[in-house]
C-alpha cells in the first residue's frame, strides 16, 4: 500500500500519528470525541489533540481538493466560513472512492447545529436572530465574490454573537469563488438556499413524527408552524434588503458630501467594513452619484484583534470595544496612550473578569459571550437604577441571577 500524502498549514499538528491506512468510520473511539453534527452525507470525525479539535471529512479526491482550495480562498478574504487546516490524499484508493481525499477543519469552537438550536422551544424565540444571521451570511459571501451553491442549514454552524446570532459556513464542496457575481449567479444561489432549507424543515417535520410516534417525551420534539415551511423566503427576503443596503448607488448633491461618510458609519454598525467609495458624475457641476464598495463583515471583530488581540465575533467585538472606550476614557489622547491604555484595560479588566466567567461557567461555556452577556447585564442595571454600577457588583448579582444573556428580541 503507498503511503498516504499529506498537507497540513504550519501552526497545526502532523496528524501523523492517526491511521490514514483505515477509513475514519474504522478509527478507535478512544482517538475520536462524540460531536453532534448537522446532515451530512459523508463521513465526519472530531480528533482532539492537545489545544484544538479538528473536524475530519472524507470525500472524492477532486472534491476534497476542491473544497479545501475554496476554504483556503474564503479564508484569505476572511470570510465567515471554518479554517481549513489541511488535505490528504489515498493514492492507492480510486480517486473516485469516497475517502480518496480528506479535509481537515479546525472545529468551530462554541458552535451547534440547527438541530440543537431546533432542540427545546424550537425557532420560536431565536427565529429572528437565526433569519438575520443567515442573511448577513449570504450577503457577506457574495459581497465577497463567493457563489456558494449548497446553503442550507446543515451546512452552516451558528454561535452566540452578543444579542445576535453568528453564522459560520462549514462545507464549501460546490463553491466558486469570481471577481464579482452577477445577479443571475446570485439570485441562483439564493434559490439553491430556499430550497434546501424547505428540505431541511420537511426533515425535522418528519423526525417531529417519529419522535411523535415513539414513545419519548414531548419536549424534545420541536413544534413548526407554516412559517417555519417557508423559512427559506424569509431569509431571501431579509438577504434582498440587506443587499440593497450594502450596494445601493446614491445621488448628492456636491454640499452634501457627508452623506458618505454617513452611509460608511452605516454599513460599519451593520459590520461591514468599506473597501473604497466610488464616485461619479455626469456633469462637471451637476450631482454625484456614489457606490461603496464593501469588504468582509469583520468591521468590529478586526478592530479589537488589532487594539487588543482578542479574538471575538463581530457582535461580541462591538460591545467589548465599547467597554475598551468606556475603561480608557479620558486617560488615552494620543495613539501611544490609547495603545497602553489597551493592553491595560486587557490585564487587569478583561482577563480577570474572563478568568471568574470560566470558574462560574464551567469549560463548555464560551466565556467571551459571557463577557458580552454580563456587559448587557451591567448596562441593564445602571439603566434601571439611572447610576453608573461598578463590575464587582454587577458580576455578583450577574452570577446570583444565573447569568442571563440577552434579552431575545
Ligand atoms: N470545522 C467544523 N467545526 C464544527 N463542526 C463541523 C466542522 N466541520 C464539519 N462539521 C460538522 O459536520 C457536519 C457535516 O459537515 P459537511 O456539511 O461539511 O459534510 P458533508 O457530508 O459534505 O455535507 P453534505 O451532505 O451537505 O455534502 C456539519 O453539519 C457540522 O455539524
Ligand atoms: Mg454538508
Amino acid at each position: 500500500m503507498e503511503a498516504p500524502r499529506l498537507s497540513i498549514r504550519a501552526g497545526h499538528p502532523d496528524f501523523l500519528d492517526l491511521d490514514w491506512s483505515q477509513r475514519i468510520d474504522d478509527w478507535s473511539e478512544d482517538r475520536t470525541v462524540d460531536l453532534p453534527t448537522g446532515i451530512h452525507r459523508h463521513p465526519v470525525v472530531f480528533v482532539p489533540y492537545r489545544r484544538d479539535i479538528y473536524a475530519i471529512k472524507e470525500l472524492p479526491l477532486a472534491i476534497a481538493r476542491h473544497e479545501y482550495a475554496m476554504l483556503r480562498k474564503l479564508r484569505e478574504r476572511q470570510a465567515s466560513a471554518v479554517e481549513p487546516v489541511g488535505v490528504v490524499e489515498r493514492p492507492w484508493l480510486d480517486p473516485h472512492a469516497e475517502g480518496a481525499g480528506v479535509v481537515i477543519t479546525r472545529y468551530l469552537d462554541y458552535s451547534v447545529s440547527y438541530r440543537e438550536l431546533l432542540e427545546g422551544d424550537g425557532f420560536g424565540p431565536r427565529r429572528n436572530q437565526m433569519l438575520n444571521a443567515f442573511a448577513n451570511l449570504l450577503a457577506e459571501l457574495h459581497v465577497l465574490g463567493c457563489f456558494w451553491g449548497d446553503a442550507s442549514l446543515s451546512n452552516v454552524l451558528y454561535r452566540f454573537d452578543a444579542e445576535a446570532l453568528q453564522v459560520t459556513m462549514v462545507d464549501a464542496e460546490t463553491v466558486e469563488i469570481h471577481d464579482e457575481l452577477t445577479t443571475g449567479q446570485r439570485h441562483h444561489d439564493i434559490q439553491i438556499m430556499a430550497d434546501n432549507v424547505a428540505a431541511g424543515m420537511a426533515d425535522i417535520a418528519a423526525r417531529n413524527e417519529d419522535l411523535a410516534q415513539s414513545a419519548k417525551p414531548m419536549a424534545t420534539v420541536t413544534v413548526l408552524d407554516d412559517a417555519d415551511l417557508a423559512l427559506g423566503e424569509d431569509i431571501a427576503a431579509r438577504y434582498h434588503d440587506l443587499w440593497n443596503e450594502l450596494t445601493a448607488t446614491e445621488e448628492l448633491d456636491r454640499n452634501e458630501r457627508y452623506r458618505i461618510s454617513a452611509r460608511i458609519r452605516r454599513l460599519n454598525e451593520l459590520g461591514y467594513e468599506v473597501d473604497d467609495v466610488e464616485i461619479s458624475t455626469t456633469e462637471a457641476d451637476g450631482p454625484l452619484r456614489f457606490r461603496l464598495k464593501v469588504g468582509g463583515r469583520r468591521f468590529h471583530s478586526s478592530r479589537l484583534r488589532d487594539i487588543t488581540g482578542i479574538d471575538a465575533t463581530e457582535g461580541q467585538a462591538r460591545v467589548i470595544l465599547d467597554d475598551l472606550h468606556y475603561h480608557a476614557r479620558g486617560r488615552a489622547t494620543s495613539p501611544s496612550e490609547r495603545a497602553l491604555a489597551a493592553v491595560h484595560w486587557r490585564v487587569e479588566v478583561f482577563e480577570p473578569l474572563l478568568d471568574r466567567i470560566r470558574e462560574a461557567a464551567g469549560p463548555t461555556a464560551n466565556p467571551v459571550q459571557g463577557y458580552a452577556d454580563f456587559l448587557n447585564h451591567r448596562y441593564l442595571m445602571a439603566t434601571d437604577a439611572q447610576r453608573d454600577i461598578e463590575s464587582d457588583e454587577a458580576f455578583d448579582q450577574w452570577i446570583a441571577e444565573g447569568r442571563p444573556g440577552y434579552p431575545l428580541a
